[in-house]
């Protein structure tokens, strides 16, 4: 069975709770989920924790995550956010291990892995990304690094906990800076991952699994990725703020 597509947006640390119910009447008054469900595809943004619960009201039928979350119950983490608080509002979905992440907050992918099984605990699904920088990318270690990633942020998830997953390729140095990596590269990537996928939990398991590539996708080269067999869908930061690109990224998929 063919798999979905799948389009996401990550506002990061954009958009006001008002610019963010702007933008779910956006997508209510162009009629975006109706545009996806006719092409198959699955809609979703995460917005800033001060603006989930908001867009989670005004966003029906659109999958809305959060950027990040605990992998503790509840306790002394101050500025965190905990699965319990987002299950309240009703998210449950959340992108874990983005680069912005695993740079400015040391997070590794240990941790993202003691994330995951909270979220699996708590029945969510995850966005987990990977991907290289871009001192990596040039000494020809993207395979290397994005192989550890993916062993150790996917330790111990069954074969059962694994659909609920999508895995998020992002090559560090695309990310925000209009360098994109060429269709090619991502598909060679996320090509090597659902191998990866397949060794772990063999070849039916990983055709269902969803995998994105992420890093300056926009409008006029969403196309390019889409088309590729390992390609299935995008995880975008920039191109994904407006509601016009939004559209015009689902239109061009
Ligand atoms: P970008 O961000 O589309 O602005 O490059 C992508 C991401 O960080 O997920």
């Amino acid at each position: 069975m063919a798999r979905k597509k799948f389009l996401m947006g990550n506002w990061k640390m954009n958009h006001t709770i008002a610019e963010a119910v702007r933008f779910c009447e956006d997508v209510k008054n162009d009629s975006l989920l109706k545009i996806a469900r006719s092409k198959g595809v699955i809609l979703g943004v995460a917005p800033s924790y001060l603006s989930l619960y908001q867009v989670k009201r005004h966003a029906h039928g659109l999958i809305v995550a959060s950027q990040d979350c605990h992998y503790e119950e509840s306790g002394a983490y101050t500025s965190s956010v905990s699965c319990g608080m987002l299950e309240e509002i009703g998210v449950n979905w959340s992108i874990i291990g983005h680069s912005e992440r695993r740079t400015y907050d040391n997070e590794t992918s240990f941790v993202c892995n003691r994330k995951i099984h909270t979220l699996l605990k708590h029945g969510f699904h995850a966005i987990y990304c990977v991907g290289e920088t871009l001192k990596e990318y040039e000494q020809g270690l993207t395979k290397d690094v994005v192989k550890e990633q993916v062993l150790v942020g996917l330790m111990n998830v069954s074969k059962e906990d694994i659909g609920k997953i999508v895995i998020a390729y992002e090559p560090v140095w695309s990310i925000g800076t209009g360098k994109n990596a060429s269709a090619e590269i991502a598909e060679d990537v996320c090509g090597y991952i659902r191998g990866l996928l397949e060794e772990l939990y063999g070849k039916v398991t990983a055709s269902k699994i969803l995998i994105l590539y992420g890093g300056s996708v926009k409008p006029n080269n969403i196309h390019d990725y889409l088309l590729q067999a390992d390609v299935d869908g995008a995880l975008v930061g920039g191109a994904s703020l407006k509601s016009e690109s939004f559209k015009e990224l689902l239109e061009n998929i």
